[in-house]
């Protein structure tokens, strides 16, 4: 198949690019690399020996996706471009409704109007707010807290409504986890702007040297150490998911979500351990107070995409952390 990635050069794009064309699809990014790096392109060539199509532009821009869907002869579409830092969409609530909701408006009229309904959607658990219940399954009722996850929602909402429309249309919103590590080649990874807001991209600077030391955001909360556990996934296992995705859309009619996530949780502190084994090098940290709108536990029941997609996370923490540390080593000799 041919497949159009919308932020394709973004972390879990680029992971997910290496995936499909394995699989022998025929991917084609398109990235305004608002968030990502031109650089990228070569380290995918140097995974995969071949050259990746990639198209530089914005998904607002409506003719542009129009002209790149038909000149590709487009089967199918994954939509990860958008923003994702929680505490940025607070305090920038239009630049996230206007690039998250508006960019998939601008997609689905391209789409329409080039009768291409078969589409992956990057959701979140962000959607699921603050957990009612654990192990979190997809008919846990549905809330935001940010702005971000605000925009996922009025997202997947909007979607539901567009394929009530058409029974053409094929929609999967996928929700992630914690996607955390990189290729096992280390050559691509997370690469995020200034000091890392999420967990693993800060121990892993903390591993390489970058950082002096982890703040772990609390230790008083109701879990086994009294750390925040969440349900880390391995970004290739992640990428996997999305080829499973899309084997199930080519032939599934209407709207569904499913969890991306491996169904068991992680404390902050089984983390750094995992860490320090991964990469031989001690994590200093220091307990500091909870961070505001942190939530103490969060995992998925993983069954709807074992049941659907037959699809389930192989990888270990320890992979993870391995893979992530690989990458930090190697990010460290690029400008
Ligand atoms: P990322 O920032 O690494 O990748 C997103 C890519 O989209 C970047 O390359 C960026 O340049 C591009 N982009 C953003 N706005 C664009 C626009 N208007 N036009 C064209 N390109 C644009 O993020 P990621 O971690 O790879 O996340 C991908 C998707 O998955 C996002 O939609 C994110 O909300 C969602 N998601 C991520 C996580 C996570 O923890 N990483 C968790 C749940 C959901
Ligand atoms: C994990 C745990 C922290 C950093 C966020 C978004 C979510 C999703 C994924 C997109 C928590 C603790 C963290 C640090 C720490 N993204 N922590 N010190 O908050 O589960 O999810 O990313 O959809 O929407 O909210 O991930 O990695 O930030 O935190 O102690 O420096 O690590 O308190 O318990 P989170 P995270």
């Amino acid at each position: 198949m041919n497949i159009l990635l919308t932020g394709g050069a973004g972390y879990i794009g680029s992971h997910t690019a290496v995936v499909l064309t394995e699989a022998g699809h025929n991917v084609i990014i398109l990235d305004n690399f608002c968030n990502s790096d031109r650089s990228v392109l070569e380290r995918l060539k140097q995974i995969l020996q071949k050259d990746l199509i990639c198209i530089e532009g914005d998904v607002r821009n409506t003719d542009l996706l129009t002209q790149a869907l038909q000149e590709h002869k487009i089967d199918a579409v994954i939509h990860f471009a958008g923003l994702k830092a929680v505490g940025e969409s607070v305090t920038m609530p239009v630049e996230y409704y206007a690039n998250n909701v508006q960019g998939t408006i601008s997609l689905l009229e391209a789409m329409k109007v080039s009768n291409i309904k078969n589409l992956v959607f990057s959701s979140s658990a962000t959607v699921y707010g603050d957990p009612q219940y654990l192990p979190i399954d997809e008919n846990h009722p549905t809330s935001a807290t940010n702005a971000y996850g605000r925009s996922k929602l009025h997202i997947e909402e909007m979607l539901k409504d567009v394929a009530n429309s058409d029974p053409a249309w094929k929609i999967i919103c996928l929700r992630y986890f914690n996607p955390v590590g990189a290729h096992e080649s280390g050559f691509i990874g997370e690469d995020p702007n200034g000091i890392p807001n999420n967990l693993v991209p800060y121990i892993a600077q903390v591993a390489v040297g970058k950082l002096p030391k982890l703040n772990v955001y609390g230790n008083d909360y109701p879990t086994l150490d009294g750390t925040g556990v969440r349900d880390y996934i391995h970004v290739m296992d992640l990428a996997e998911g999305h080829l499973a995705a899309l084997n199930y859309v080519a032939d599934h009619s209407g709207w569904i979500a499913i969890n991306l996530g491996t169904g068991k949780g992680y404390s902050v502190l089984e983390m750094i351990e995992a860490f320090e084994g991964a990469s031989g090098n001690k994590i200093p940290f220091n307990i500091v107070t909870r961070r505001v709108g942190d939530i103490a536990s969060c995992y998925s029941t993983a069954e709807k995409a074992s049941q659907l997609l037959s699809w389930q996370a192989k990888r270990s923490i320890q992979d993870m952390c391995s893979s992530g540390y690989k990458w930090q080593n190697y990010r460290s000799t690029l400008a």
